[in-house]
């Protein structure tokens, strides 16, 4: 089978290779992976910032979505012929996350999926939204779910309340969809015009350039009368949690998502606590959560923003285009 392997840190030692079809045990299904979609988080284990350590030769990548090709001994819930999507923290099926859940997610602690065929116990998989194509459904498991826990489980998302999402990448498009499919008004930024424009036709109410106006948690407040939005889903960390504390209203919600600007930063005490504002730091979610993700795209046909699709063997230029930023939701891969 054809599988991407870091045999090196670095996106130059990434290759697209032949290696053996991983062999089936008790209780594990075997899945033909034909699309899988690119995170930031790849980009840090493919450098060797998210683990220096890390064991090589190692498969990346933690996104994918297939058809089941065989089952192993005691398998009941699932058949050859079923679609499939995977999911990131493999044990974490329900409930509050814990250190044992964190150490078995895809394409860090265990091998990824950016490979033709992966073993995977049942519990580590979810049925594919039947609306949805598998590169769509790649889409899903640390973007999409990381917006839905962000507004429904932490943030406690309401019908009519403002939400502010922040960039155009995968992860802040999702919540746009999730927001606007729950009644909410929706502000967002990006550093650019254009891609506000495509947010706008998403659904988006209101829009700020980020790049044009640096004080962009003045225009929020003045968008909403001075109160501030309900909530946002911080993806940028040093440069901007500062901001979005001060765009959220008093007893407002900050989900703390990613870091893409740095992650040193001098936080302001004052405005978390005379706010009575929360600042949540958060990654991804339960398999219970997917599966109620999953309902909610099926019920209101919500369909994933896919930007551009590669093919395998253009995986580097693949996340070049991801490194560079101007895409606008998620780069998918299909083999
Ligand atoms: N905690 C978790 O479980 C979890 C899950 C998913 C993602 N994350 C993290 O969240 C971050 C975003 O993930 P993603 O998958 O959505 O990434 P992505 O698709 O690569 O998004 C990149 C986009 O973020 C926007 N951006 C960059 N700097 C910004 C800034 N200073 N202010 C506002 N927006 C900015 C840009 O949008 P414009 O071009 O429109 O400006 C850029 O295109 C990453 O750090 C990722 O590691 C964490």
């Amino acid at each position: 089978m054809q599988a991407i392997q870091m045999q090196a840190f670095g996106l130059d030692a990434l290759v697209l290779t032949e290696l053996p079809v991983p062999k089936l045990g008790a209780g594990q299904v075997l899945v033909n992976i034909t699309a899988f979609s690119l995170n930031y988080l790849d980009l840090m284990v493919i450098r060797g910032d998210y683990n220096p350590h890390l064991a090589l030769p190692h498969i990346p990548g933690s996104d994918a979505a297939g058809v089941v090709t065989a089952v192993g001994k005691g398998v009941s819930t699932c058949k050859p012929g079923d679609r499939v999507t995977t999911t990131f923290v493999q044990q974490w099926l329900s409930g509050a996350v814990t250190a044992e859940f964190l150490a078995s997610r895809l394409g860090c602690e265990r091998p990824g999926v950016f490979a033709q065929y992966v073993v995977l116990p049942t519990y580590g998989l979810v049925p594919t939204p039947p609306h949805l194509s598998d590169q769509e459904a790649a889409t899903l498991p640390i973007a999409g779910l990381t917006a839905w826990v962000g507004l429904m489980e932490h943030a406690g998302l309401q019908p009519g309340q403002t939400v502010l999402v922040q960039g155009t990448g995968g992860m802040s498009v999702f919540a746009l969809q999730f927001a606007k499919a729950s009644g909410c008004r929706v502000i967002a930024t990006s550093g650019s015009d254009q891609k506000l424009e495509t947010m706008k036709a998403l659904g988006a109410d209101a829009l700020i350039n980020y790049r044009a106006t640096p004080l962009w948690e003045e225009e929020v407040l003045r968008l909403t009368e001075g109160r501030g939005a309900d909530l946002t889903l911080d993806v940028a960390g040093e440069h901007t949690v500062n901001q979005s504390m001060r765009a959220v209203k008093l007893g407002g919600f900050v989900g703390l998502v990613g870091f893409l600007s740095g992650l040193r930063l001098e936080f302001d005490l004052f405005t978390a606590i005379v706010g009575n504002k929360t600042l949540k730091g958060y990654s991804v979610g339960s398999r219970e959560s997917f599966a109620a993700m999953n309902q909610a795209l099926t019920t209101n046909g919500i369909r994933p923003v896919i930007d551009r699709v590669f093919p395998a063997s253009q995986v580097r230029e693949a996340f070049e285009y991801l490194e560079s930023g101007k895409h606008l939701g998620k780069v998918v891969l299909t083999f």
